[in-house]
């Protein structure tokens, strides 16, 4: 038994660690040398360019010496504290001859490309680089995750989308968190924001996290071509490739599908499966991702009645050739038998998988009684409905809508049979015995506070103005300078 304060610790955990953290890759800062048409930045000898067009917010981080630069008409420059640029500098070690730079374009830069995220459950885990691995639709930022942009980073992202909002939890800028609708769509309509932030979809914050322990819907399957748009699927060598629910590409690998009940919490096991597995030097080149998804069932396989969620588990493992999958088949296999020893502790009814050699398994937790009751049950009222049916046309009932009461003496309680064998209605009693149980059971404990809250990088100077005036030739008027 848990005593009390085990139970609160344990919420408080839920409220944290159910939403991701996602971080954008991309940045538009001066030092990062990806960002110049050379590959390398520019040093004393080099002339430096912004094309004069350009709209784009660039972070400096440290001094540099340029013989001469090209500025943009509306960008700006934000510049850590010490940060700036000065001329004749040319001796310093490893600047070559001197020549032109071009600060790169990064327009293309879209929000909804998977490739421009990683994924972690906190913000350490995010700054230590241990990355989740997700489906393409998930590895961009969910409606209740956390957005974030590196601290000490500038950067410009496209939000174009089909939909008038993107939703978020929250949205870190280098360094400061807004959870306040107002406050960041305050912040997204300054200078910087406008930079930073261009396309016709509008980022808003204070959506809430999720609050069910089982996981919750990422929300970006309406946006999923957007999404695939930007995804190239390389060729595969397994024999049978699965495509996972919320990913553009076919894959070789394992996808093992958890069935839960109550007690079942997503980042507990998410945390089970690395400690238990992914530890192990056999598993090292698994990439594992884990979320609850809708897919829709089907009675016998024909009659879709609605959909039902579940934990999907992709393991992929990225061996190429007769060997592709391989790992990740053992450890689908490894991760079943762990249900079928622990998991009614873990609130886990039932799992399977199928794997990308043809192979495929499952496992039900007493939930297979359940099961045939609900398909024997299911059939006899079907047989009852075809006897029904036969009975109503051989008396000719189903050809005669209007009867007359005399005529029929046995038409009150055929008429009275009639309304109970509603098709409609009887689609409820069917479906008991193939629907999961579901419990959403929102925690009403409010998540913490984050820790990251209201932390503001006090070395870079902020204000709009101060960027402008720390570096003296800066002017919007004249956009050229000579050494
Ligand atoms: C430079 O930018 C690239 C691509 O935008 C990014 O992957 C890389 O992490 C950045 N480098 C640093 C040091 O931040």
């Amino acid at each position: 038994m848990l005593k009390m304060p085990d139970v609160f610790l344990l919420f408080c955990l839920v409220g944290v660690t159910n939403a991701l953290y996602k971080q954008w890759i991309p940045d538009t800062n001066y030092e990062n040398k990806t960002n110049w048409d050379k590959g390398v930045v520019p040093c004393g000898n080099d002339k430096v360019q912004f094309s004069v067009q350009r709209k784009v917010s660039v972070y400096v981080e440290t001094t540099h010496s340029v013989q001469e630069m090209r500025l943009p008409v509306g960008g700006e420059f934000i510049l850590n504290s010490g940060a700036g640029f000065y001329v004749g500098g040319g001796q310093e070690p490893g600047c070559g001859a001197g020549g032109t730079h071009q600060f790169k374009d990064s327009e293309s830069s879209q929000w909804f490309n998977p490739a421009l995220w990683q994924a972690a459950t906190t913000l350490d885990d995010l700054q230590n680089g241990h990355f989740l691995f997700s489906v393409h639709e998930e590895s961009v930022p969910c409606q209740y995750d956390d957005v974030v942009f590196k601290a000490r980073s500038s950067f410009r992202v496209d939000t174009t989308s089909s939909k008038p909002s993107i939703p978020v939890q929250t949205v870190s800028v280098l360094g400061k968190t807004f959870s306040s609708r107002s406050e960041f769509s305050q912040y997204l309509s300054s200078g910087s924001g406008r930079l930073q932030f261009h396309g016709s979809s509008t980022v808003s914050v204070g959506n809430s996290g999720c609050a069910d322990p089982s996981g919750c819907d990422c929300g970006n399957s309406v946006s999923h071509e957007r999404i695939c748009g930007s995804v190239t699927c390389s060729p595969l060598t397994c024999k049978k490739p699965l495509r996972p629910v919320g990913h553009c590409c076919d894959v070789c690998g394992a996808i093992v599908t958890i069935h839960y009940t109550i007690g079942f919490n997503l980042q507990t096991y998410r945390q089970r499966l690395q400690h238990l597995f992914l530890v192990q030097p056999s598993y090292k080149s698994i990439q594992l991702g884990m979320s609850k998804v809708f897919k829709s069932q089907r009675f016998m396989g024909i009659i879709p009645f609605g959909a039902s969620a579940e934990i999907q588990i992709v393991l992929l493992d990225g061996k190429t050739g007769p060997q592709a999958g391989m790992v990740a088949e053992s450890l689908a296999r490894d991760i079943l038998k762990d249900v079928h020893s622990q998991g009614s502790h873990l609130g886990i009814a039932g799992a399977e998988f199928q794997a990308s050699s043809g192979s495929s398994n499952s496992d039900d937790l007493g939930s297979s009684t359940e099961m045939v009751v609900g398909i024997v049950f299911g059939l006899l009222i079907l047989l009852t409905l075809v006897a029904i049916l036969v009975v109503l046309v051989r008396k000719r009932v189903i050809h005669m809508p209007q009867i007359s009461m005399p005529s029929m003496p046995s038409m009150p309680s055929l008429s009275s049979l009639k309304k109970n064998s509603d098709i409609g209605e009887l689609g409820g009693p069917l479906d008991h015995g193939f629907d999961n149980p579901m419990f959403d059971k929102p925690t009403t404990l409010p998540a913490l506070p984050s820790l990251y809250g209201t932390e503001v990088n006090g070395s870079i100077s902020l204000t709009q103005s101060g960027v402008h005036f720390v570096n003296p030739v800066y002017d919007e008027n004249e956009t050229d300078f000579n050494a």
